[in-house]
């Protein structure tokens, strides 16, 4: 049961930004989306997020098809975005911004056994880290089947991005399917099994991590940015 786009076109303030995109997220493994600023990698995930709409193509998950579907019926279908830049509401506690999310919080909790310590605690006084955190246990609320995560490690120490690569392989392990979207390309291509470049609203390359390793030459996908 692999999550789909196919022949994706979408446009923004009147310009089409992605251009034929296809890709796989494939279940039980963990594939990257790599890209440059303002390649069209947040409006890949926003889309099949349900928060933008298509111009042409599909999305599907299995049998399910999610074109055009509401955000609540995607997240109800088991697709669950992480949006780029630790959103969480900031007003509110650890807890209420996990029921938010869904009535079964046990899988994040599971994932992120620390959350508990910190339930009582405003969300907006967390660290950067712990946001992120936040941000992953609630896409993790109610055991998602495909997780798509924008930016893990955006304006976070490694030491912090490491403790939050554990939970994403876990959860690939058991089953699903995780699409990382990063600029930090080691990190990126250590854990993908399989990575795609996206380049102005194209996938201009697609392969193993060794594959793509290759054939990267760009200065802002080196090796020297970031890792
Ligand atoms: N709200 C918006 N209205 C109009 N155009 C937008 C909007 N947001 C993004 N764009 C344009 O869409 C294109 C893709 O942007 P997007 O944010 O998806 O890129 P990105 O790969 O996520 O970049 P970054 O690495 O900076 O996060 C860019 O040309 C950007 O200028
Ligand atoms: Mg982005």
């Amino acid at each position: 049961m692999t999550l789909a786009v196919r022949d994706l076109r979408v446009s923004r303030g009147g310009r089409e930004v992605l251009h034929d995109v296809t890709l796989d997220v494939p279940p039980g493994q963990i594939t990257a989306l790599l890209g440059a600023n303002g390649a069209g990698k947040s409006t890949l995930v926003l889309t099949v997020a349900g928060l933008l709409p298509v111009t042409a193509g599909s999305i599907t998950a299995g049998d399910d098809r999610l074109t055009g579907l509401r955000p609540e019926r995607v997240r109800r279908l088991g697709v669950a975005a992480v949006p780029e830049g630790h959103r969480v509401l900031r007003s509110l506690t650890v807890a209420d911004n996990l029921r938010v999310a869904g009535p079964d919080a046990t899988p994040a909790l599971e994932a992120f056994p620390e959350l508990r310590d910190l339930s009582d605690r405003l969300a907006g006084a967390l660290s950067g880290g712990q946001q992120q955190m936040l941000a992953l246990a609630q896409a993790m609320v109610g055991g998602p089947r495909y997780l798509l995560v924008d930016e893990l490690s955006f304006g976070l120490a490694p030491a912090v991005v490491g403790r939050l690569v554990p939970a994403l392989v876990a959860l690939a392990e058991r089953g699903a399917g995780v699409l990382l979207i990063e600029q930090y390309t080691r990190l990126a291509l250590e854990l993908a099994e399989r990575v795609h470049v996206l380049d102005r609203g194209h996938i201009t390359m697609h392969g193993t991590p060794d594959e793509v390793r290759g054939r990267l030459h760009s200065a802002y996908l080196g090796e020297g940015n970031g890792g």
